[in-house]
């Protein structure tokens, strides 16, 4: 840590957003530049008329005072045990809640099973975790990566520099195993978006200089870490010692697998095959795979092109939301993001793309089996006969679920041979997207079923007048084609390996009601919103708290195409009258809003990262049991600083060490770098996104 605590006198808190007619949660108007080209201010690219989720929820939901309380273990739910036995595989990564060196330490120290006094909403400037906890920065915005990195310096920013430097916004972490050295992990993080105004003061720079740093500070980082003296702490290596560690950036290749791959629709002045991508783009989460790769998801990968729109793309486009005005002008440095120069080039983005942690030289890939939208990420589980499985969100109002199922099953062992073939599962097999119906109201859950609606294979066509390729490249104007169900915005889509269920976060929809049809039987559309801290709850039209989605493979069996489905929480202050927490007492759990990453521990609990409290407080982590008397039972663990928005999460070490991302400190609308909304990490006088890790303190 080389420079001085912060002095700087913080800007105040800001008025809540919603007073001025903002419509997005309580996310500063700042955040919905810079994170997505303002999404949320315009309409929903999904104008089609296919069932939303609302109806269905609508008629299942009559009265909340069914609710309450309400048992579990019918339904959906008492199909649990035909899934315990699921031969589900666990990533052979520290982030699976590998024990490792430490799975002999005090068993209090487990985040999974200790009980902890609930942290309560604040509006604090730090990382605030129950007593008994404390947290370390494992990396900032700026530190070292790769050898030669230079001592960060806010104020003599450079590409050269950034290419070997921790880039900005990280979001997903994750943490696998070290090939070779016990004593350490690999952490892999993603680097979502940047937010000029708070990265660089008001003079010293170009417009064309921040837009060519901003660049640099996108993509993914690669670093090693190892264990700290205290169980459950991690320091970074230096880069001088650590060969693994890697800078992905906009510069990158990647190779294009599956069937888009050397599409026409791909095709480029710079890459005539179709086959080789610079870059990935606005990285939101990800997952680690049972073969030891990291899987990372392009979301609003739009907001970089602009330009003359030819009329010949304009459908595709505006169903992407990418539109002549994209906000981030990197066309002005880079031709390639000029829409009018290159018309392809925004269809090389919007894919997963697969990172090997290990092989450091490598190139990455990008998998077009998966589809092309705004991925949020994808998590992959095996199947009962040995299929991979991934689960995946297209993160817009009113867009889909999706599922990949592999043509082949994962081959035994987790190298040489094994492992070269694993890696090609993602490029072969079947694309689907969700239907979900409501099974009526009479039962006084929120549940119903589900279909996984086949798009194509690899091979085969399954939406008339469509091509394999074009279903992969067009994936959000193919889906529509086939009804299937419209969610408010789904995020992370996770198994969980403890009891084979799929877990969804649904972070909130405020235009529902307004742009999306009302119904009045819908809890949703009576959402009630706190503006501050100590203040009065208040309707407030949309989903604005978002919700929990189960699912339940049938069978449990997640190659299966049918499933069913309940809300396990619709989220939100819980003196609210539309408020559910799986049944569990109302009165005794924390206030959750705006749920967006999922994780596991290795009991099974749901650990919930939110984006955008409409409750007043800073957002934060949240651990929920999912299982037994308290199920439901939502339990402030975290919360992060001003401004800021939680990402990971990750429990590791046997549930003894939680990683959080601390993306985008000190957001609030005004804020500058030359008036902070935050400090944090208080190693500068302004904020640095870092990842941290909580643990038991020694
Ligand atoms: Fe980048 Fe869907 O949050
Ligand atoms: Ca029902
Ligand atoms: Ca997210």
């Amino acid at each position: 840590m080389s420079t001085s605590p912060a002095t700087r006198t913080l800007l105040p808190l800001l008025p809540d957003p919603m007073a001025e007619g903002h419509s997005r949660a309580s996310r500063s108007a700042m955040t919905c530049t810079y994170r997505c080209d303002d999404a949320c201010f315009k309409p929903a690219p999904n104008t089609t008329a296919t069932p939303h989720v609302r109806d269905e929820i609508a008629k299942v939901v009559q009265r909340r005072s069914v609710l309450k309380g309400a048992a579990v273990g019918t339904g959906a739910l008492a199909l649990a045990g035909g899934v315990l036995s699921s031969p589900v595989a666990a990533a052979p990564g520290a982030g699976r809640g590998a024990g490792g060196a430490v799975s002999e330490a005090n068993p209090s120290a487990d985040l999974a099973t200790t009980p902890f006094r609930t942290v309560p909403p604040n509006r604090r400037d730090a990382v605030v975790v129950p007593d008994g906890f404390t947290n370390d920065v494992v990396i900032r915005w700026g530190d070292g990566v790769l050898p030669g990195a230079p001592r960060f310096d806010a104020y003599d920013q450079s590409v050269a520099a950034a290419k070997k430097q921790f880039g900005y916004n990280c979001d997903y972490v994750g943490l696998l195993d070290h090939p070779s050295n016990r004593a350490r992990s690999v952490l892999v993080v993603n680097h979502e978006y940047t937010t000029e105004p708070a990265m660089f003061p008001a003079e010293g720079y170009t417009d064309a200089e921040k837009i060519e740093i901003e660049m640099y500070n996108h993509g993914i980082s690669v670093v090693e870490v190892k264990r700290g003296a205290t169980p459950g702490s991690w320091n970074r290596v230096a880069p001088r010692n650590a060969p693994l560690n890697r800078r992905i950036n906009v510069d990158t290749t990647f190779f294009v697998t599956g069937p888009a791959a050397g599409s026409d629709r791909l095709k480029t002045t710079a890459d005539p095959s179709g086959t080789r991508v610079k870059g990935t783009l606005n990285n939101c989460a990800g997952g680690m795979t049972p073969w030891g790769t990291v899987l990372s998801g392009e979301e609003n990968f739009n907001q970089y092109f602009a330009g003359t729109i030819d009329p010949e793309y304009a459908a595709s486009y505006a169903r992407y939301g990418i539109s002549a005005t994209g906000s981030r002008n990197w066309g002005s440095v880079d031709p390639r993001f000029d829409l009018g120069t290159e018309p392809n080039e925004p269809n090389r983005f919007g894919w997963i793309v697969e990172v090997d942690p290990r092989q450091p030289k490598a190139s990455p890939r990008k998998h077009t089996m998966l589809g092309r939208f705004k991925h949020e990420g994808a998590n992959v589980i095996i199947s009962r006969e040995g299929y991979a499985v991934a689960y995946m969100g297209d993160d817009e109002r009113g867009d889909y679920l999706y599922k990949f199922v592999s043509k082949r099953k994962m081959a035994k062992g987790r190298s040489g041979a094994a492992r070269d073939r694993n890696k090609k599962l993602l490029t072969e097999g079947t694309l689907y997207v969700a239907r979900l119906v409501g099974d009526g109201a009479e039962d006084g859950t929120y549940d119903g079923t589900g279909r996984w609606i086949p798009l194509c294979s690899d091979t085969e066509s399954f939406v008339d007048g469509w091509t394999v390729e074009d279903i992969l490249v067009d994936t959000r104007l193919a889906a529509d084609a086939v009804a299937p169900t419209r969610m408010d915005r789904p995020e992370d889509v996770e198994p969980n390996l403890v009891n084979g269920r799929v877990y969804a976060a649904l972070t909130n929809n405020s235009q529902r009601g307004t742009r999306f049809p009302a119904d009045e039987a819908n809890p949703i559309t009576t959402s009630q919103v706190r503006d501050s801290l100590d203040g009065e709850l208040t309707p407030a039209a949309g989903n604005n708290n978002g919700y929990v989605l189960e699912m339940l493979a049938a069978r449990g069996d997640h190659a299966a195409p049918a499933f069913t489905w309940n809300l396990l929480l619709v989220c939100g202050d819980p003196e609210a009258q539309e408020t559910y927490f799986g049944g569990y007492p109302k009165e005794e759990v924390s206030p959750i809003s705006c749920p967006d990453n999922v994780a596991f521990d290795t009991k099974g609990n749901l650990w919930i990262s939110t984006d955008g409290n409409r409750l007043g407080s800073n957002d934060g982590i949240f651990r929920v049991p999912v299982a037994g008397a308290e199920r439901g039972n939502v339990q402030q663990f975290l919360t992060v600083p001003r401004g800021a928005e939680a990402c990971g999460p990750l429990l590791t070490d046997g549930d003894r060490a939680l990683w959080t991302a601390v993306q985008h400190p000190g957001e609030l609308d005004g804020s500058s770098f030359d008036e902070p909304g935050s400090t944090w990490p208080h190693t500068d006088d302004f904020p640095r996104p870092s990842v941290v890790v909580t643990y038991r303190r020694g």
